[in-house]
């Protein structure tokens, strides 16, 4: 292996020690953080992250509270639920896990919500902010790239930054947190022509394709930093990225793992932005 590890799990657990520290001392002002992480249906990834999202803030002393809908839940009783977890003063952030059943409409779903207590930063009004660089929360698994690249010492400004992904949730904040850090950023997607040629211009590649292997060596510039959002499952059902990281980790001069790259990220970036909704 030629490529440099960058560590997930240790850089966060290292945030997460700050962030032990920080709710101990809003505990003295009287202060706990609450989030409410709400599940419909019984998909059996989700259930996965709701768990570790629970686990999480238990970890960090942050009061969680989990609703587990049954899959023919309502859009009104839903809707009813976010309503309800809007006001509710020991609530400070709310999770509607993604994707809903077929039936329930995500977009007015997540419209519901508050703004101020969108920990995921999906709300129209947050994602707005976040386009005009005037934000309060950060999208977590973009967000927690960013930590990562920070924490690797890998500059951004000036680079040739490359988002594979175009989804609401990962490629379009994505991209625009690497504008913000002053990358040149190039956003492909399923409609790119050549686009090998294109990801090879990439030093820094980010894939979020939702493809086992998708990124293969040939799509990667020697000494290129790569950053795998990628979950998914490999022909014989174990966890792997979007990159072939066996392959790539031998062209690339940095690479984040599946398991233990962007994925424990995810999760304390959700802790810090819950954080930092309690304390307004
Ligand atoms: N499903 C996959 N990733 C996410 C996420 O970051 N937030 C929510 N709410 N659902 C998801």
């Amino acid at each position: 292996m030629n490529a440099k590890l960058i560590d997930g799990k240790a850089v966060s657990a290292a945030l997460r020690e700050q962030m032990k520290a920080e709710v101990a001392a809003l505990a003295e002002e009287g202060i706990t953080p609450g989030l409410a992480v709400v599940l419909v249906g019984e998909d059996p990834a989700s259930q996965v992250y709701v768990r570790n999202k629970e686990k999480a803030c238990e970890e960090l002393g942050i009061y969680s509270e989990k609703y587990l809908l049954p899959t023919e839940t309502t859009q009104e009783e839903l809707l009813t639920l976010v309503d309800k977890l809007n006001r509710k003063p020991d609530i400070d952030g709310i999770l509607v896990q993604l994707p809903l059943p077929g039936h329930l409409d995500e977009k007015a779903v997540i419209a519901a919500i508050s703004p101020e207590k969108d920990v995921d930063a999906f709300h129209a009004q947050n994602v707005g902010k976040i386009m005009i660089g005037d934000y309060k929360f950060l999208p977590c698994t973009p967000a927690g790239v960013m930590e990562l690249l920070h924490a690797a010492q890998i500059e951004v400004k000036g680079k040739e930054c490359v988002v594979i992904g175009r989804s609401n949730i990962v490629g379009k904040p994505m991209a625009m947190l690497l504008l913000h850090q002053h990358g040149t950023v190039t956003i492909c997607h399923s409609r790119t022509r050549n686009l090998a040629e294109v990801t090879r211009r990439a030093d820094i590649l980010i894939a979020a394709v939702g493809k086992a292997k998708f990124v293969t060596a040939d799509m990667v510039k020697p000494g290129a930093t790569v950053i795998d959002v990628g979950m998914n499952r490999d022909e014989n059902g174990k966890l792997c990225g979007d990159v072939d990281f066996g392959a790539v980790c031998e062209v690339a001069g940095a690479i984040t793992p599946v398991p233990g790259g962007v994925g424990p990220m995810t999760i304390t970036m959700l802790m810090k932005n819950t954080i930092a909704a309690a304390k307004r």
